[in-house]
């Protein structure tokens, strides 16, 4: 069987990631491609329950290299035990969140030293990567304000500030200047159906829209 492809979304908070996740799933679908959706830090129970050690308490509970270590102890669990299987039978994988949020939260706005995270990366991963990667770019501060409205608790990084955030956002553009056959950039100040749009459009002239093989 030709195994599935994996797509990334990423971006700041509130970018609209889990809400074109959530559209994809739907979209791919109705072409009869099998959509297994997931999110980091997340994705299985051990790296659920790290998730909560991650996004709940308050801003300075973990320097940013603790938290890049726990990220990389969830991510070798996630890709393991759900992504590599769930490729393999076929399936496209579509995660909400990935490595590039490490690179930009825990390096470009965390001041982690870049070529610790690539090594780290390295070691935890070798070179599996997305077969594509969509990067969210908003301004924080309509980002944080529609994340503001989610409720959920899970506020940790939300509460970092503005000057946090403006890093991110620009080391996420950083990441697509790097690695501009991985990555595409989408305009998320767009209503979510042209947002959709933008991504069903990189996906058909990235990977091939529909599951032909
Ligand atoms: N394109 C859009 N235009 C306006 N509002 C949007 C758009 N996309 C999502 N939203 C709204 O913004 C809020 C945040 O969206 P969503 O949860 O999808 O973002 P997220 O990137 O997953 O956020 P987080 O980083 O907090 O997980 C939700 O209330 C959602 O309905
Ligand atoms: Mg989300």
């Amino acid at each position: 069987m030709a195994p599935g492809r994996f797509i990334t979304l990423e971006g700041g908070e509130g970018t609209g990631k889990s809400t074109l996740a959530a559209g994809l799933e739907e979209a791919l679908g109705r072409r009869d491609v099998k959509v297994e959706r997931t999110r980091e830090p997340g994705g299985t129970p051990g790296a659920e329950e790290i998730r909560k050690l991650l996004v709940e308490g308050t801003a300075d509970r973990w320097q940013p290299i603790s938290e890049a270590l726990l990220l990389y102890a969830a991510r070798h669990d996630h890709v393991e035990r759900h992504i590599k299987p769930a490729l393999a039978a076929g399936r496209w994988v579509i995660s909400d969140r990935f490595f590039d949020s490490t690179t930009a939260y825990q390096g470009a706005a965390g001041g982690v030293d870049a070529q610790t995270l690539a090594t780290l990366r390295q070691l935890v991963l070798g070179d599996f990567a997305p077969d594509l990667t969509l990067i969210l770019d908003l301004d924080p501060e309509a980002g944080l304000t529609r994340a503001g409205s989610r409720g959920t608790g899970e506020a940790r990084f939300e509460s970092k500030g503005l000057a946090f955030h403006q890093r991110l956002r620009q080391g996420f553009l950083d990441i697509t200047k790097a690695e501009p056959e991985r990555c595409v950039v989408i305009d998320a100040g767009q209503p979510p159906e042209t947002v959709l749009a933008d991504a069903l459009a990189a996906i058909e002239t990235r990977l091939g829209g529909r599951n032909e093989r």
